[in-house]
């Protein structure tokens, strides 16, 4: 069912910095949408109720699309377990109770392919939320991203919101975290054959045996699909937004090493976690509602590796 959010409406994006957000941004501003509403962490901290409250009050706000939270790759997820629980929950928890504060209809909520469990069925359909144990590695994140979803389906049920929970495969694109130890695997990959090459290496290291499998999608896709579902109205709360484009962790470092027009030997590190042995998404049911991933990973990764020469 169609509910327009108009182009002069205001939308709220949270986490307009980082990877997601700023993808959200560009592509609303693409689609023709002219008020768009951001805020910076130093004035307003979306883990306080209070706050986040007022802002909600000052603005009449229509829509609002969640991009902010804690996330990182394995190695952040073990370490600061605590803030990746703790401050997902307080951050989502507190956009959801505003929206509902504020009697608005249409709000994302973002969550990852993490929250299903360790060795479910592939690809991964929505109803398998909950139907086995999670990863360890990443499971204060997931118990997080879970407790949204379930809070996003209760006020749904309760009170005939229309929030949806999309749940992306991993993504990449520009303004993507870099950082050696809290990135996700693909842009710690491109930064790690990127040094290879100034460096004039002539072999890297990879965590783990680089056989599991992962799907990946450009941010721009997912940035559409908030915009997609932002405007549509769904009997599901829970929608998988995947690009159905899976390779193992070594071969998408061979697709990289050749992008770079290189020759070098990857080892890897077992002795360091592979996490999750394939995550791939049933993505049927957006397919249904009209979204589909459109980037393909050539593409993909031609952008975002300009902006990663920019940085
Ligand atoms: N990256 C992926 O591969 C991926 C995959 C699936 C799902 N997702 C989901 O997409 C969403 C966005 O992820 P991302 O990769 O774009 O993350 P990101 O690049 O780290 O951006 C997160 C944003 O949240 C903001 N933020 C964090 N804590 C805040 C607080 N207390 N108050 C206000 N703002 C706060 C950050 O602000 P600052 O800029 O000030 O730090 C940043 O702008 C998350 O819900 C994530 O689960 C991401």
């Amino acid at each position: 069912m169609s509910n327009k959010i108009k182009k002069n409406s205001l939308i709220f994006v949270a986490g307009h910095n980082g990877l997601v957000g700023s993808s959200v941004i560009r592509r609303l501003k693409f689609h023709g949408y002219k008020n768009i509403l951001t805020i910076s962490r130093n004035r307003l901290d979306l883990r306080n109720q209070n706050k986040v409250n007022t802002f909600f009050s000052r603005n009449k706000i229509e829509a609002v699309i969640n991009a902010a939270a804690i996330v990182g790759g394995i190695y952040a997820n073990n370490k600061y377990k605590a803030d990746f629980i703790y401050d997902n929950i307080l951050i989502q928890s507190n956009i959801i109770n505003s929206c509902f504060n504020h009697n608005i209809k249409q709000m994302i909520f973002l969550g990852s392919s993490c929250v299903y469990p360790r060795n479910c069925k592939q690809p991964i359909k929505e109803e398998y939320l909950l139907k086995g144990e999670l990863e360890k590695t990443n499971e204060p994140y997931a118990v997080a991203k879970i407790s949204g979803i379930k809070m996003c389906e209760s006020f749904n049920y309760q009170y005939k919101t229309n929030y949806k929970c999309l749940m992306p495969c991993n993504t990449y694109g520009p303004n993507d975290n870099y950082d050696t130890l809290t990135s996700h695997f693909f842009p710690a990959l491109i930064k790690k054959i990127h040094e290879a090459k100034i460096k004039k290496k002539k072999s890297i290291v990879l965590w783990g045996n680089g056989k599991a499998k992962r799907e990946i999608m450009y941010v721009d896709d997912l940035a559409d699909a908030c915009i997609h579902f932002m405007n549509v109205n769904t009997k599901e709360s829970l929608i998988n937004v995947g690009s159905n484009y899976e390779k193992t962790i070594l071969e998408y470092a061979n697709f990289i090493i050749k992008k770079l027009g290189l020759k070098i030997k990857i080892r890897f590190d077992k002795s360091k976690p592979n996490g999750t042995p394939r995550k791939i998404l049933n993505s049927k049911l957006a397919k249904n509602y009209g979204w589909k991933a459109k980037v393909s990973l050539n593409n993909g990764f031609e952008k975002v590796y300009s902006s990663f020469l920019k940085k």
